[in-house]
């Protein structure tokens, strides 16, 4: 993998910023899967299952202020629902497809909202936040330890001296992988809008213990047609003291850890990772 490429923050005007986002572009391709080419099926999917996460990230800017950073911004849910409260807002996201309708969105509301196409494993603001948020599971698209590291440490270098770094990924099942979690099991129905039809969606895991990387396949019955669409991604897990020990390594101190959006606690039983954390040092 190579270094940085400066974020494209606007239409490329310069043969410069054209190279950076043809490299973006390529970086993309490589590293993602084809849900997040397709901003109108991710949207779709995430009206039905996106957590209920949007108030605990108002909570969080209201205490902390801005400018807020979100990593991983998608197709904007929580970079504009910030910037609808008020708030200045970044976002920084590696597809193409999925900025673009971040932008649609924000310009239909006549919101001030900066989105970047960037890598947040290697990305230059050239400026710091109050608050850095990598919601809804997106480090655990990070499959090796150099990309976590050198994110954990672009990060660092873009959070203001008393800025926080909010981290939301999901607590790992030993139950679930143990159980022949390889089995299609149905996750979702519901009615394409678009197709106007009736679709099952399935879920199959295919998870090695030995890099704690989890191949996720997703396959679509589509009016009673069986695989009329798959998808693949693959998730890294973390297991909770792994994520803490990741974080103290990279230089942060843990403030706080929740199992749940609502604050309570992390537990053996909590769904949800979410760390709460400043720079150490
Ligand atoms: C689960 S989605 C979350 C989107 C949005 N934050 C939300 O909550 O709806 C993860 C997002 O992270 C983006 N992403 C994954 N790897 C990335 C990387 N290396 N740099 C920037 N964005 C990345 C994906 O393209 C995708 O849009």
């Amino acid at each position: 993998m190579d270094g940085s490429i400066p974020p494209v923050t606007d239409a490329p005007t310069t043969p410069a910023a054209e190279d950076a986002e043809r490299a973006l572009a390529a970086r993309a391709r490589e590293l993602l899967p084809a849900l997040y080419f397709d901003p109108v099926q991710y949207d779709l999917l995430a009206q039905m299952t996106a957590p209920r996460d949007l108030p605990m990230y108002e909570a969080l800017a209201a205490r902390h202020g801005g400018p807020i950073l979100e990593l991983g911004a998608g197709t904007g849910r929580i970079t504009i629902a910030l910037a609808r409260a008020g708030h200045e807002v970044v976002g920084l996201e590696l597809s193409g497809p999925m900025l673009a309708a971040a932008h649609a969105k924000a310009s239909a509301e006549g919101l001030d909202v900066t989105l970047a196409l960037g890598d947040l494993r290697a990305f230059d603001l050239g400026r710091r936040f109050a608050l850095v948020l990598v919601p809804f599971n997106t480090l655990n698209h990070l499959l090796d330890d150099d990309s976590l590291a050198r994110a954990l440490d672009a990060i660092a270098r873009h959070l203001a001296d008393d800025g926080r770094l909010v981290v939301d990924t999901f607590q790992p099942s030993p139950a679930f992988l143990g159980d022949a979690p390889e089995r299609r099991r149905p996750i979702l129905r519901y009615r394409d809008p678009y197709l106007d039809r009736e679709v099952v969606l399935s879920e199959e895991h295919h998870y090695d213990p030995a890099t704690q990387l989890d191949r996720i396949v997703w396959s679509y019955a589509v009016g009673g047609v069986e695989d009329a669409r798959v998808e693949e991604l693959t998730m890294r897990l973390f297991f909770p003291r792994e994520l803490d020990a990741w974080l103290a390594h990279a230089g942060y101190a843990l403030e706080a850890k929740h199992g749940d959006y609502d604050g309570r606690p992390f537990d053996a039983r909590s769904p949800k990772q979410i760390v709460i954390a400043r720079r150490a040092r």
